[in-house]
């Protein structure tokens, strides 16, 4: 099964709408002349988003092979009203949104979010024809607890709950263990295939064979310039979700280019 590689910026709570725009500037010259075989994303914080779309949809027209696509890092689970501090997936459409990423462990872990609240959240993308970045891993103490296969498995069975065949083709997973997020430690090559071919095989469970060859599942947690290559050459790990090293123009650029060097032989 070819499946075109997805490498996402995920900017956190980093660059407001000026260091979104010197990053893009940047970016966008590095990014001339090259045609690096996968899709490229970028995830700002909400009150960057209207910079980045204006930015993104003057810069790409005509001159760069690459289209950008652009990523909310959270939505709302709800449609409108009475709600502090949210954002709707309508709101996120107006400014070329076409990713979302939910389930991040960040979300789960310091703002509380379920996996019914990411199934909701999951839902209302798919409403809105957004396409979900489902982020999904285990920490540590439950890896070296024997209970990785069981925790990936309630997530994906939560957090997919009531999403379709369809829904599914639009979507993205992100297999990103705790441990390794911005922590400088990778998971070796063998332990994120391992659990790739792992996720796999629970879409297949739930979606056919079919559905679960066709989806793309990023790595995410410490993905470097230097181990970009060795992570991406494995056969069921397609893109990665990057963190710290995607804040940086050059470094971002090295590992989609490092990344997509096996791909592209
Ligand atoms: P990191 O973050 O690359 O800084 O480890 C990855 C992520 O949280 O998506």
């Amino acid at each position: 099964m070819n499946r075109k590689p997805i490498f996402a910026a995920n900017w956190k709570m980093n660059k407001g709408a000026s260091e979104t725009e010197d990053f893009i500037k940047s970016f966008l010259s590095k990014l001339q002349g090259h045609d690096f075989p996968c899709e490229i994303v970028i995830a700002p914080p909400f009150i960057s988003l209207p910079k980045l779309a204006d930015l993104l949809h003057t810069a790409t027209a005509g001159q760069n092979a690459h289209a950008i696509q652009i990523a909310a890092q959270n939505c709302s689970q709800y449609d409108a009203g009475a709600y502090t501090g949210e954002v709707s997936v309508v709101m996120l459409r107006e400014f070329f949104v076409h990713f979302v990423i939910l389930g991040h462990s960040e979300r789960r872990a310091i703002f509380g979010e379920t996996d019914a609240i990411i199934n909701a959240k999951m839902k209302k993308a798919r409403e809105a024809n957004l396409k979900p970045i489902f982020c999904i891993g285990e920490t540590l103490a439950e890896r070296e607890g024997g209970n990785l296969e069981r925790v990936l498995r309630t997530q994906v069975t939560e957090g997919l709950k009531g999403l379709t065949e369809k829904d599914m083709a639009e979507s993205v997973i992100a297999y990103e263990p705790v441990w390794a997020i911005g922590t400088g430690v990778t998971a070796t090559s063998q332990q994120a295939q391992d659990a790739h071919a792992f996720v796999r095989s629970l879409v297949a469970d739930l979606y056919g064979a079919e559905t679960a060859a066709r989806i793309r599942i990023q790595y995410g947690g410490s993905v470097k310039p230097n181990n970009a290559a060795e992570l991406m050459a494995c056969p069921d790990i397609d893109g990665a979700l990057i963190g710290g090293a995607a804040l940086e123009p050059q470094s971002f650029l090295e590992i989609i280019r490092n990344g997509t060097i096996p791909a592209a032989e």
